[in-house]
């Protein structure tokens, strides 16, 4: 199969959404890659005091928004209040947090036809009840085929699969980790999210080969989408999509 084939083959995402041009993990971001023709978006979600599900990447609100402290010590209403817009640029003050309700449903307009990979960041903070919250979400928006929940966290995976056995789980992994494979299959994964690191490797290929699919972080250099697209690579994720497509 010639290069140019593969290149149809793999699927983009945009990482926290357009990332690159826009502030991660916003609508506006969400919205400007859905207009720039990916085939999905990644984001992360954290949980606040109150229980609720919020798109933010970090465990504090410090480095992405006007406000400081931790998300799992503020309510929702606390949360939905702060600027997520302009630490990035003045243009974009005024921009919120988004909650996972929100993204959901805007998943569901007319001509979105989105994958929605959601990170639970629940690896350094462990949110109890988190994974639970997140499918009956998906399951009160019918959503169970467009998304794909992914963690470093691997029992939480495992709490996915058990609660849902049919929801597509990517088993995330940082550098070259040379169990993922194992692990991967403990959890019951459908794919194995990883950097370029893993997936040039022959622990790399040899997940391919084993039957799961790499889905890879964060590439935004075309070299690199080249490389990964000769190794069979199903997912790219990127900061930059409208470079990459
Ligand atoms: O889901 C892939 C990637 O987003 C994991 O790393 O730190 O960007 O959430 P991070
Ligand atoms: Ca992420």
């Amino acid at each position: 199969m010639g290069v140019s084939e593969r290149v149809e083959e793999v699927s983009i995402y945009a990482h926290r959404g357009m990332s690159g041009t826009f502030p991660e993990n916003t609508m506006t971001a969400f919205q400007a890659a859905l207009d720039a023709g990916v085939e999905g978006i990644e984001l992360d979600v954290q949980m606040s005091k109150d229980g609720h599900l919020v798109i933010i990447h970090d465990e504090q609100i410090n480095r992405t928004t006007n406000g400081k402290g931790y998300v799992k010590d503020l309510t929702l209403d606390e949360l939905l209040g702060l600027d997520a817009g302009g630490w990035f640029s003045s243009n974009f003050i005024g921009e919120g947090l988004p909650s996972l309700q929100l993204v959901l449903e805007w998943l569901l307009e007319e001509g979105n036809d989105l994958t929605l990979n959601i990170e639970l960041k629940n690896d350094i903070i462990a949110y109890e009840g988190m994974e639970r919250k997140v499918l009956d979400l998906i399951d009160r928006y019918q959503l169970q085929d467009r998304v794909i929940i992914s963690s470093f966290n691997a029992p939480s995976l495992k709490k996915v699969k058990a609660i849902n056995p049919n929801i597509s789980v990517g088993y995330l992994i940082a550098g070259v980790k040379q169990d993922a494979i194992k692990v991967a299959r403990d959890i019951g994964a459908d794919a194995i999210h990883c950097q370029p690191s893993f997936a040039l490797s022959t622990y790399g290929r040899d997940a391919i080969e084993k039957g799961f699919p790499l889905r890879v972080y964060t590439v935004n250099e075309r070299a690199v989408k080249e490389q990964l697209v000769e190794t069979g690579v199903e997912v790219i994720m990127t900061d930059v999509p409208e470079q990459l497509k």
